[in-house]
């Protein structure tokens, strides 16, 4: 057996591993820490929940070790899309990083800058970010990056494609030429070449699946559910089923009536999408992390990256756009070797579409036909018959009578936001 050790890691941050009872690296990392260990440039792509994280992070913390950083020039820097990945990322190489003496710091939108500009006047030798945050650091000239010698680019597909690149070449423009670079995603696509050419130096690349990068313990499902009407009530029977589950909408409008319809049947849910709050969008991760709200229902801002214990169905409600959203969301199920249950919903009207993506995505997906509470959507999902009594919007107290409720104070947050925050890109 392969030890952490045997990679070449510090035994300060074998010691750190071992203590949250990881003993033995994943395929991925045993491939390519060697290789970011010694001053490479790596390309990884490894399933989702296959330990990326740790297989760029750690060689970097390892790197960074022993020498000094100064006050708002890190010499280690992470970009991640969004702001709940890039803190995922921080808090998992916290302790690691501490081991060896190291400060990490996450930059990220939707938080007040001033708070950053304080954290940036000590020394922070590993910088997260999302690549908006770090800009505006840069700007108003609390943040270097003349000094960083490594730089890691987390889910780089994304960060590649349109939405993304300008900023991200903007930031890559400001390292030094020569640092050494990591990009990982499940899926390493055509967009990455656009930064391969430009900012990698012969780099090595390291693949544990093929393209469709499907998690053997992973079971995937179309669901038929024939119409809208159909479909609505089954979502419901879905959200009151025991166990984690996410489900995926297209649009934030289509997040927030989700979320008030399973709470209007007495489904704890909790909406996540890029409208709202920083703090709304923190009170849900935490809320589904543990286990207080067993629903999330969510826009494709949770599609990547996110590491939640125990998620045990992912239910396409509406089908992703296209075929890597589907491996993403998907892949927020069956982490590290654990199993999971992928659903999608398809409405009569959906079915040729759903089966392109499928197809297009390497999934085999048997299709079922279910109807409420039929005996396939019981075992398949788990789904139960919705009986709780309704929940007020999260955050607010349960209603004290029905009256109360009928009156309202349900909608005037959601209304407000509705029509906001066009930039946004979920
Ligand atoms: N060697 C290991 N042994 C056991 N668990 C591990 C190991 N490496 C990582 N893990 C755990 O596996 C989980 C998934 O890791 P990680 O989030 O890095 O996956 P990923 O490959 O980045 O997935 P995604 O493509 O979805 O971003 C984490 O909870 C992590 O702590
Ligand atoms: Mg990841």
């Amino acid at each position: 057996m392969t030890s952490f050790a045997d990679l070449g890691l510090p035994h300060e941050i074998v010691r750190v591993l071992n203590k949250q009872g990881i003993e033995e690296p994943f395929p991925i990392q045993e491939a390519a820490i060697p290789d970011a260990l010694a001053g490479r440039d790596v390309l990884g792509r490894g399933p989702t929940g296959s330990g990326k994280t740790f297989t760029f992070g750690l060689p970097m913390l390892a790197r960074l070790a022993g020498a000094p950083s100064k006050p708002g020039r890190p010499r280690g820097l992470v970009l991640a899309p969004t702001r709940e990945l890039a803190a995922q990322i921080r808090e998992r190489l916290e302790d690691p990083a501490a081991a060896l003496g190291l400060r990490v710091l996450d930059v990220v939108g939707g938080v007040n800058i001033n708070h950053h500009i304080r954290a940036l006047a000590a020394p922070v030798d590993l910088l997260v970010a999302t690549p908006g945050r770090a800009e505006d650091l840069i700007s108003q000239g609390k943040l270097s990056l003349d000094d960083v010698r490594v730089t890691a680019i987390d889910e780089a597909d994304q960060m590649a494609d349109m939405g993304f690149l300008p900023q991200v070449r903007k930031l890559l423009d400001r390292t030094p030429p020569d640092g050494q670079r990591l990009l990982f995603s499940a899926t390493l696509d055509g967009d990455v070449e656009k930064l391969i050419a430009r900012y990698m130096h012969d780099p090595v690349t390291h693949s544990t699946a093929p393209v469709e990068a499907a998690v053997d313990t992973m079971e995937h499902y179309q669901l038929l559910v024939g119409d809208r009407d159909t479909r609505n009530e089954i979502v419901l029977q879905i959200g009151a089923r025991n166990g984690k589950t996410i489900m995926f909408m297209r649009t934030k409008h289509g997040v927030d009536r989700q979320v008030k319809k399973l709470r209007r049947v007495g489904v704890n849910a909790m909406g996540l999408h890029g409208d709202k709050g920083q703090g709304a969008r923190t009170r849900a991760i935490e809320g589904f992390s543990d286990g207080t709200t067993p629903v999330l229902v969510a826009t494709d801002i949770a599609a990547r990256g996110i590491d939640i214990n125990d998620v045990s169905l992912v239910v396409h409600v509406d089908p992703p756009a296209e075929h890597k959203a589907y491996l993403h969301r998907a892949g927020r199920t069956a982490r590290a070797g654990t199993s999971g249950t992928v659903v999608t919903l398809v409405m009569d009207e959906q079915r040729k579409e759903v089966d392109q993506l499928l197809k297009k995505a390497g999934v085999d997906a048997p299709t079922v036909r279910v109807t409420p509470m039929s005996e396939e959507l019981v075992n398949i999902t788990g789904a139960r018959k919705p009986e709780g009594a309704p929940l007020p919007p999260p955050g607010q107290q349960p209603a004290k009578s029905s009256s109360a409720r009928a009156s309202g104070g349900q909608q005037p947050r959601s209304r407000r936001r509705r029509g906001g925050g066009g930039k946004q890109r979920h």
